[in-house]
């Protein structure tokens, strides 16, 4: 069975630049972060304390600085699938008094040593030395918990009159408002594995109701939707009965396999998604005729990355080690939101830290895994506007993961996977993927400028990791004088750099 077709002879491969032809402005929330209740994400992960690596506060600062370097713009806490059984309440107030609780998603027990106020205040810290803070998104109880204690929960957070909820932050050390915008009406809702799973016209009627009176407490709040994936029947009926009562649709998808070629290519499956989803946002609005004047309800990808939970099952923390293949699946994965721009609100890969995360920690220090090189790069340099990009390279045509994004893929998945950007500094910037395992590829770069600067992660085999005292995937720069062709090697991702 075929599974590669080559280029017809005399054919080179192709990679057209138009850096003048902006596609759509890219959403700085592209770039978000999430921290869950969930394995080492936050004890051990962001927050330890008693650790010499610890702030007086817990946080860790190695971590923190680490975590600096991404320029997260924003991160979703508590969960995820935590969230379903979790009271905010037991989070907040002296420390010792917090009650401990046996918690459903993972099947731990919460101390509670960490909960709201220590969230804003390491998202503060995360901040430091920003222009802009790092916004936090919330994700709301729709298991267990109830509108009165959201609506407490909104009141705490966002509350400037003299009301009990706003008083008791105020009681608790905090003055100011936090001012959180974002807000998620539930996590995964459509999952047998929640607490609470809902049927979809359930789940409409409660979002409706629970959105109009979080509204009527904070007009500025951004609510997000509950979706699946983008291409189930949840998303389309969620999307017809609440469409005029949300500010973005929720979708999570999370690809992995063991073999490379479907590892790579998997990311793709969330390209369609993005566009289905898109399609039935436009359906919603125009099937109920929503107001052309009510801004476009774009999608929040609010839990994204490479993760095969039988690997690493989310009840032993879910602590994936990333190879080279998945960095490169990473990679895919950023350049499906650069060239999607136009439909993404925000994104966030889950998670932030030792959870399904490029970052680990140890009682000794950081590791950054594979697939941390990627994601830096994109988050440093793919900003501003996705430009015209065009590919011309071999493809593959073989099987899927999953399986009916064979059938989607047309000609094929390019060996080179790219997208363009041009930023507000005037600097444009091609990230491509080669994912071929075995060929190197020598390709004419058209619209390129002169010194361009290069960077490439690589490593010896696609199967090469990152692990304590073992750095086999890294970053190397270079320079290029933009003359004649570029020669990707074999299971490499480049970005390319130059001023337009
Ligand atoms: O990110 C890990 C888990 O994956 C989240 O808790 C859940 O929302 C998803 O299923």
């Amino acid at each position: 069975m075929t599974t590669f077709t080559k280029l017809a002879s005399g054919e080179t491969p192709l990679i057209e630049v138009d850096a003048n032809k902006r596609l759509s402005k890219i959403d700085p929330m592209t770039y978000g972060g999430f921290t869950e209740h969930m394995g080492r994400c936050i004890y051990g992960g962001i927050y330890e304390p008693g650790s010499p690596l610890s702030d007086s506060r817990g946080f860790r600062k190695d971590v923190l600085e680490a975590l600096r370097e991404l320029d997260i713009p924003v991160v979703r806490y508590p969960g995820g699938n935590f969230v379903a059984t979790y009271h905010w309440q037991d989070g907040i107030g002296p420390q010792d008094q917090r009650p401990k609780r046996p918690e459903l998603a993972w099947l731990g027990v919460e101390t509670n040593r960490f909960g709201t106020d220590e969230f804003m205040q390491w998202l503060d810290a995360l901040g430091e030395g920003k222009d802009q803070r790092v916004e936090p998104y919330i994700c709301l109880n729709f298991g267990t918990g109830t509108l009165d204690e959201a609506l407490a929960w909104v009141e705490y957070c966002n509350g400037t009159r003299d009301t009990h909820y706003a008083n008791l932050r105020r009681a608790n050390g905090h003055p100011e408002p936090y001012r959180v915008k974002y807000w998620a009406l539930g996590n995964e809702c459509w999952g047998p594995w929640q607490v609470e799973q809902m049927t979809k016209e359930d789940y409409a009627k409660k979002a409706v109701q629970w959105a109009k009176a979080l509204r009527l407490l904070d007009p500025d709040i951004c609510l997000i939707l509950c979706g699946q994936d983008g291409t189930a029947s949840w998303d389309h009926y969620v999307l017809q009965e609440c469409i005029s009562w949300v500010d973005m649709h929720s979708i999570h998808i999370y690809t992995a396999s063991n073999q490379h070629m479907k590892n790579v290519t998997a990311p793709l499956a969330a390209e369609r998604g993005i566009q289905i989803t898109a399609s039935l946002i436009d359906l919603a609005r125009i099937e109920k005729g929503v107001s052309p004047t009510k801004p476009p309800v774009k999608i929040c990808f609010d839990e994204w990355n490479v993760w095969d939970p039988e690997r690493a099952p989310g009840d032993k923390g879910a602590e994936e080690m990333y190879t080279l293949s998945d960095a490169l699946a990473v990679a895919v994965w950023l350049n499906v939101f650069v060239r999607q721009s136009r439909y993404i609100g925000m994104a966030n890969i889950a998670q932030t830290v030792n959870v399904i995360s490029p970052l680990m920690t140890s009682k000794g220090g950081i590791i950054k895994q594979s697939t941390w090189w990627p994601l830096w790069l994109f988050s440093r340099y793919m900003r501003g506007w996705t430009v015209a990009s065009h590919v011309r390279s071999g493809t593959y045509d073989g099987e899927t993961q999953p399986t009916w994004l064979q059938g989607t893929l047309g000609e094929g998945a390019p060996l080179l996977d790219v997208s363009a950007t041009v930023n507000d500094d005037g600097y444009v910037n091609l990230a491509v993927v080669n994912s071929s395992e075995t060929d190197d590829f020598s390709v004419d770069v058209k619209g390129v400028g002169k010194d361009v600067l290069v960077y490439t992660v690589s490593g010896p085999q696609v199967g090469s990791i990152n692990a304590e005292g073992k750095e086999e995937v890294s970053l190397s720069e270079k320079k290029w004088n933009g003359e004649g062709t570029y020669t990707f090697a074999k299971h490499t991702f480049t970005l390319l750099r130059w001023k337009s």
